[in-house]
């Protein structure tokens, strides 16, 4: 790479990277699935599997992806082919990976947009379980999203993602913060948050549970796929990336855990007047967004014409910001390899993605998504992180690069306990996850 691609290729400030990792950490991911995952897996004794997740997992291998990228400053095959050649294989694996979420995560943001036009004259009409269904589900408009991820991603990285996430990223935080605190005043909204922190100490016996905080904790803070990899790797030398990785984690778990009070306070009025047992709105992650809540906003009356746009809005700024550094792992990996300029690249991997998302946009897409997600999230992604950790603690002199985290720490200073996570405690509990799935999987 030239030194001007390479300029060309970095952060204006360290604000710029702060804020595009806090915009692809928070995603559909926080709003979407969070609330769902938190209440269906034990409520508030949930917490505790998810903290142990987020100190096991999210800081340490943030920290080490950050460290990783910022060592390496080339994409991720480049980084491994430095430590191995024969790693390189691996190194294309996630960012293609990613790239196929970001097909399907592009679906989503879709049904956001025809959601943020319907929010505007409750477009959706009284049945929204039969609307989504049968209208949303078959039809589906990606071409924007993709449109809106070309225009921002081809250009030079500070002017476009730098500047997007600047604007999108604040925007969506005091936009959900006055939604939900709305939200709280809400008459019935304590009905929905006592059934949705009422702990259930049993479940945390059950396996599942444990999956799925790590699941939670690894998709919405970006882990294992690269991109927190790519984007550290943008950064100037003067950027204390343990200190920003322990911010990025407080501000995408802090979001999540306020949206899930926000859900439910508005599960908790529509239960009240609607008298439905809660138990029957909450169906699925997919229908807290798009079916409960605008059947919420049919019973608010005319308030419901800023709360249902602003929301909607807040979602698809979430969504967006994601979306663009789901592209960014292969979009650099293919600019290194071939030498293409940042537009070239752009370009052809935004067409030739959406030209895929049209196949997840047919009647078949809900399926299609839901096997992929499995496939990727919960399979793949695993194993990639496993490989992570072994490639850069074992066969890579790990303690350098920590020793460079530490000189530009200006909070905690890494030591034995971060080596002993990321060499051993992570894979272990890794392998674990994956031979307790397996069990549960044939002993269903
Ligand atoms: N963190 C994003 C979300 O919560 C999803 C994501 C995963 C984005 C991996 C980039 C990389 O929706």
């Amino acid at each position: 790479m030239t030194e001007k691609n390479l300029n060309s290729n970095e952060w204006g400030n360290n604000l710029s990277f702060i804020l595009a990792m806090i915009g692809s950490a928070v995603g559909l991911g926080n709003i979407w699935r969070f609330p769902y995952v938190l209440y269906s897996c034990g409520g508030g004794a949930f917490y505790i599997p998810y903290f142990v997740a987020v100190l096991t997992l999210g800081i340490p291998f943030l920290i080490l992806e950050y460290g990783m990228g910022y060592n390496f400053k080339a994409s991720f095959p480049k980084g491994l082919r430095t430590i191995n050649k024969k790693y390189e294989f691996m190194g294309w694996i996630l960012p293609l990976s990613i790239f196929g979420v970001s097909i399907y995560y592009c679906v989503i943001i879709g049904w956001i947009v025809i959601y943020v036009v319907l929010s505007f004259y409750k477009g959706w009409g009284d049945n929204t379980d039969k609307f989504f269904d049968q209208t949303i589900l078959q039809s589906s408009t990606t071409g924007t999203n993709w449109f809106i991820v070309w225009f921002v991603s081809h250009k030079q990285l500070e002017k476009g993602i730098g500047r997007f996430n600047k604007i999108l990223v604040p925007s969506l935080f005091v936009i959900m913060f006055f939604i939900v605190i709305y939200s709280l005043t809400l008459d019935g909204a304590s009905i929905g948050l006592k059934i949705l922190f009422k702990p259930d100490w049993s479940l945390l016996k059950s396996f599942s549970i444990w999956t799925s905080a790590y699941g939670q904790v690894l998709f919405s803070l970006s882990l294992g796929y690269s991109e927190a990899y790519t984007y550290a790797g943008y950064t100037g030398r003067d950027t204390d990336l343990v200190t920003s990785a322990i911010i990025t984690t407080i501000a995408n778990c802090g979001f999540e855990n306020f949206c899930a009070l926000g859900v439910f306070s508005v599960l908790g009025h529509m239960s009240k007047v609607k008298s439905t047992a809660i138990t029957k709105l909450v169906s699925q992650g997919t229908g807290l967004v798009f079916i409960a809540y605008p059947a919420v906003l049919n019973i608010l009356g005319k308030l419901a014409y800023v709360i249902g746009p602003a929301f909607f809005l807040s979602v698809l700024f979430a969504g967006l910001t994601s979306m663009l550094s789901m592209i960014e792992p292969f979009s650099f990996s293919i600019q290194n390899k071939f030498t293409w300029s940042r537009k070239k690249t752009a370009t052809i991997e935004i067409i030739f993605g959406a030209i895929c998302s049209m196949l997840f946009a047919t009647g078949y897409g809900n399926e299609l998504l839901g096997h992929v997600d499995n496939y990727i999230n919960n399979v793949l992604v695993l194993f990639s992180i496993a490989i992570e950790c072994y490639i850069f603690s074992w066969a890579f002199d790990i303690k350098r690069a920590m020793r460079t985290l530490n000189d530009r720490s200006k909070s905690i200073k890494l030591g034995w306990w971060w080596l002993a996570i990321i060499r051993v405690i992570l894979p272990i509990i890794i392998i674990v996850i994956w031979f307790g799935t397996l069990y549960e999987m044939f002993s269903n």
